[in-house]
């Protein structure tokens, strides 16, 4: 089946071109200033048109926790914030250890047939971060990297030995750095906000401790490794000079990291409890600065979609996470592109074309013989994030009321559109 898209301005990696683009077997198969053809038209005059988002860390929750998301309502939400493609998380219960587990996610995500769905496999079994899970399996039944996202590996040993394993199946190691000693039980950043409220703050430190340990063993096994998530200037710091001696280090961020501080906290709403926690002004300017400089390659949202019940408690009792895959695209374009720190090409680098790269998944440009995965996007178009209009099970947003710009329109995913406002 053909589909025209006509007179939308193209996001490709060379820059903005005003072309339409014909798709024809879930490939982009022509860009051209004029295509006439037969076929399913998409005018798109007025709206951009974007390599679909790549969203490398999403939270699906199942298997085991429904009652949160599940496979069919965050694949409706992913693509209604432009997203054609998500790994997920294996912190499901039970944990994604084992290849049966990876074979299900699959099964069921072609099922619904929304978004692309890559299952990650935990690190260690039962994520209890004491052996190895069964990372050759899994790798033949389709993972695309492996995390114990949620917590980290604590013991150094197992983490090198797991990312030694990795390597040999072409894997990567997405590593969720926390020391848990450290964090101590604390729930926002340690700072003047957390003394403010009276709550209990966990230190850089706890980040930076652990993005410099899986760093060097990285950099003395010679293997890639990448860190998810970054919050702190000091993490931003840290990554930056590994990049500098080149270590084949990656990171990521998430949008609540580069468009809010712990300002946010001072209001009790456990919304804004994540993990690792938003911190500040000083932190919230090193990652957009990193984000500009390629020390963080990526974005991301650590979607973590939660029920009222585990957030509807006091802050320390609610559970970490925000609901973040449909605002991504419109906070990024609004605090990023909108706010002058880049040009559109460069935000589809960082959401869609690097994580492509870093995990080896199709997709990540608007080009002749691409896969068809794209969405449009009105960029003009002013809204408020509203979140009881969420697709996902997860109202869990600290944006909630916040005006925004740029509004996804239309998902198309191999070739076939998947979403439409
Ligand atoms: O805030 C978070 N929520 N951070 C994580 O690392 C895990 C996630 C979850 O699974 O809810
Ligand atoms: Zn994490």
């Amino acid at each position: 089946m053909k589909l025209l898209i006509k007179n939308g301005v193209l996001v490709t990696k060379k820059g903005e071109r005003k072309a339409d683009l014909l798709i024809d077997g879930g490939k982009i198969i022509k860009i051209a200033d004029k295509i006439t053809e037969k076929c399913e038209v998409i005018n798109a005059e007025g709206k951009h048109v974007f390599p679909g988002i790549i969203d490398m860390h999403v939270h699906l929750r199942e298997p085991g926790f429904e009652g949160k998301e599940d496979i069919e309502s965050g694949s409706k939400a992913a693509v209604k914030g432009g997203v054609t493609q998500v790994c997920c998380m294996p912190n499901t219960n039970p944990v994604c250890d084992n290849a049966v587990v990876v074979s299900y996610i699959k099964n069921r995500a072609a099922q619904v047939n929304l978004c692309k769905v890559n299952p990650i496999g935990s690190i260690t079994r039962g994520q209890q971060g004491e052996s190895l899970s069964e990372i050759g399996k899994m790798k033949a039944a389709g993972i695309v990297a492996i995390s114990d996202d949620g917590k980290s590996v604590e013991n150094s040993l197992i983490m090198r030995l797991a990312m030694e394993y990795a390597n040999d199946f072409n894997l990567k190691c997405l590593c969720h750095c926390e020391d848990s000693a450290l964090v101590d039980g604390g729930v926002v950043n340690e700072g003047y906000n957390s003394t403010l409220c009276g709550l209990k703050g966990s230190p850089r430190a706890a980040e930076d401790i652990m993005i410099a340990r899986d760093i060097a063993l990285s950099e003395s096994l010679n293997i890639p490794v990448h860190i998810c998530h970054v919050s702190t200037y000091s993490g931003v710091e840290i990554i930056k000079s590994a990049k500098a001696r080149g270590v084949k280090v990656t990171a990521e961020t998430c949008p609540h990291y580069f468009a809010l501080t712990d300002d946010i906290i001072t209001g009790y709403d456990t919304s804004t409890k994540v993990n690792p926690p938003v911190r500040e002004e000083r932190d919230k300017n090193a990652i957009i600065a990193g984000l500009k400089d390629g020390t963080i390659d990526c974005i991301v949202t650590d979607h973590a979609p939660h029920s009222v019940k585990d957030k509807q408690v006091e802050y320390n009792l609610a559970a970490f996470g925000i609901s973040g895959i449909e605002t991504s695209f419109s906070l990024s374009y609004t605090y990023l592109v909108k706010a002058g720190h880049m040009s559109l090409a460069e935000l589809a680098e960082k959401t869609s074309a690097a994580p492509a790269r870093i995990l080896n998944l199709d997709g990540g440009a608007i080009e002749e013989g691409a896969v068809a995965d794209i969405f449009i996007a009105d960029l003009n178009e002013k809204y408020v994030i509203d979140k009881t209009k969420f697709l996902s099970k997860g109202k869990n947003t600290p944006f909630d009321g916040f005006e925004v710009y740029g509004l996804v329109e239309c998902t198309i995913v191999d070739g076939e559109v998947k979403y439409k406002a």
